[in-house]
């Protein structure tokens, strides 16, 4: 079977707690964890920025993977991957050149990742998929934690697929938005890599149990 990661969203984690949320990742069969910054510009909201991400890099071992909902995503690279990021992904719309983008976080040292938000036409990531080394398909608008799956989302993943065959890129395929214990099984079983679970995840009654589950499923 093709290997299945869960990258818990720490946006929905408890702010005032997150070395514990941290250390419950670490302990979890979750190999990713996923961390979402938010500039207030690109996305309406605001979440943390560098002095933060070291904080968690301090306490969580798994692979960081850094989404940036910001404007001019190039311009933090550098810092990002100081922070400690392991894979950065930008946002396509956000980005006036998202070739120099992907090579700049190749030269960080970091893994690659691009994203798009639901509106926004698969088409546009033809260009890119063979140099990146992982597509994230928002299944929400970003900005927000807790919102509801974008079923249309089933469709542009099979575009995605096609697309991935054509170009013969081998990049991981990450979804984002909405993804809980009654969605994962079918992700997972359309060719999905990664899922990135917040709410589903930090407000269950037993975080581990649940990625063990949307493991299974
Ligand atoms: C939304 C973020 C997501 C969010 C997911 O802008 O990119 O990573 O935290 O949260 P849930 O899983 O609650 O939809
Ligand atoms: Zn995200």
């Amino acid at each position: 079977m093709k290997k299945r990661i869960i990258a818990p969203s720490l946006l929905s984690a408890d702010f005032a707690n997150l070395q514990s949320a941290c250390q419950l990742i670490d302990r979890s069969e979750a190999e990713w964890l996923h961390i979402d910054v938010m500039d207030g510009v690109f996305v309406p909201n605001i979440s943390f920025g560098f002095p933060v991400m070291e904080a968690i890099k301090k306490h969580c071992h798994k692979v960081l993977d850094v989404h940036l909902m910001i404007v001019e995503p190039e311009k933090y690279v550098e810092r990002f991957r100081k922070a400690g990021a392991d894979i950065i992904t930008f946002h396509y719309e956000a980005s006036k050149n998202p070739e120099q983008t992907i090579r700049l976080i190749k030269q960080s040292g970091a893994q690659a990742g691009i994203t798009i938000n639901p509106d926004i036409p698969v088409s546009v990531l033809e260009p890119y998929i063979s140099d990146v080394d992982l597509v994230l398909l928002m299944s929400v608008f970003a900005g927000y934690g807790g919102q509801k799956f974008i079923e249309e989302t089933y469709s542009r993943l099979d575009e995605l697929n096609g697309m991935k065959e054509r170009k013969q890129s081998s990049c991981l395929v990450e979804v984002d938005g909405g993804v809980n214990l009654n969605n994962a099984g079918q992700l997972f079983a359309r060719n999905i890599d990664v899922l990135v679970a917040g709410s589903a995840v930090f407000n269950s009654p037993d975080p581990l149990e649940t990625i063990s589950k949307m493991l299974k499923t």
